[in-house]
């Protein structure tokens, strides 16, 4: 659905976007991370063609964004429907006039528009505020209207700058809920930008890490958050100390293995000792997942290695000897 091929954008010399490569598929949410002025936005807005780029390919629907006339890009941005972390609202105008503005731009007729703007503020919850000027709004309620009216044209894509980072913890949920409802409903792709790993964990199904305009970890969320590399680790802030002594496994649980039980039983069953050195579990979307350290002794290592893979292939296990 979108195709980035080593994608490079400059600001005057400065490269903001340097060789970003990366695919997105139809009806999934994919997550972009990284810390402010890695070069989330930018990368966002050259997918709808607000930025353009200088070297590279990008193509959203098999076409090359940077191709497009103006034509062109007004019919791909029917299609791509966006939302903010300040939602972008004009102050003047009702809740309803908010949300009709992208219809009344294309044309479309009274009677259509009132279908319309009824049926997207049912969608997101706002029946009774129709009437209401943004300024009567709460934050949450303000990107309920911003998101109906994203989604006025019916697009495809939905992208998301930072659209809960100005919102409550509790707020962020609704929002991210409401999100996630959509995307399941109506099929919609969505490309959420955000610095909040816990937006991540709770509605992605992959993401990128980008800093300073790179690519420097990819993968499912599953496999970003139990087995990050350096850089994400960084990123989430979890530097692993482990001991000097022995040799450390580090041990994954998906969802359908219980740690409990295979701790329980090593330690029963190979009858050695062992340390937990470092462990977590994390809620991803709606699944459970654990990662562990233990510590075990040099000459134990095999028969640990061994029980852990008589478990099947469910997990994966890292040493660091040290
Ligand atoms: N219009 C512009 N002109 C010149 N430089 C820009 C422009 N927009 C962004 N930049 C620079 O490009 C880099 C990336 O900016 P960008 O806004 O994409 O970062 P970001 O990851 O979205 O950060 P944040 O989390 O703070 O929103 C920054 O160094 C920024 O200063
Ligand atoms: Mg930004």
């Amino acid at each position: 659905m979108i195709r980035i091929k080593n994608l490079k954008k400059y600001y005057d010399k400065h490269l903001t976007i340097n060789d970003v490569s990366c695919e997105i598929k139809p009806g999934e949410i994919f997550a972009i991370v990284g810390h402010s002025g890695a070069g989330k936005s930018t990368l966002l807005r050259c997918i709808n063609g607000l930025e353009g780029y200088q070297d590279g390919s990008l193509k959203v629907f098999d076409k090359e964004i940077s191709q497009l006339n103006e034509q062109g890009l007004r019919e791909l941005r029917k299609d791509i429907g966006m939302i903010f972390q300040h939602f972008a609202l004009m102050s003047r105008k009702t809740v309803f006039e908010n949300v009709a503005m992208p219809l009344v731009m294309w044309g479309w007729n009274k009677n259509d528009i009132k279908d319309r703007v009824e049926e997207l503020l049912k969608l997101v919850g706002l029946e009774s505020k129709a009437n209401s000027y943004p300024s009567q709004l709460s934050g949450g309620q303000k990107q309920r209207v911003a998101i109906a009216r994203a989604l006025a044209l019916k697009p495809k894509i939905l992208l998301s700058d930072e659209a809960t980072s100005a919102l409550d913890p509790n707020t962020t949920k609704q929002i991210l809920s409401l999100l996630a409802k959509i995307n399941q409903t109506l099929g919609i792709t969505i490309v959420i930008v955000t610095h909040e790993m816990d937006v991540v964990k709770s509605i992605a199904n992959r993401a990128i890490l980008l800093e300073g305009g790179v690519i420097t970890n990819s993968g499912s969320i599953v496999e970003l958050f139990l087995n990050p590399n350096e850089n994400m680790k960084k990123f989430l802030g979890e530097e692993e100390i482990l001991p000097n002594d022995g040799v450390n496994i580090k041990i994954f649980f998906p969802p359908d293995v219980a740690m409990h039980s295979i701790i329980t039983h090593m330690a029963r069953e190979l009858n050695i000792d062992f340390n937990i050195v470092w462990g977590k579990l994390e809620k991803l979307g709606d699944k459970v997942l654990g990662s562990l350290v233990i510590n075990v002794e040099p000459k134990d290592e095999l028969k640990v290695e061994e029980f852990i893979k008589s478990k099947g292939a469910l997990y994966e296990i890292i040493k660091e000897i040290k």
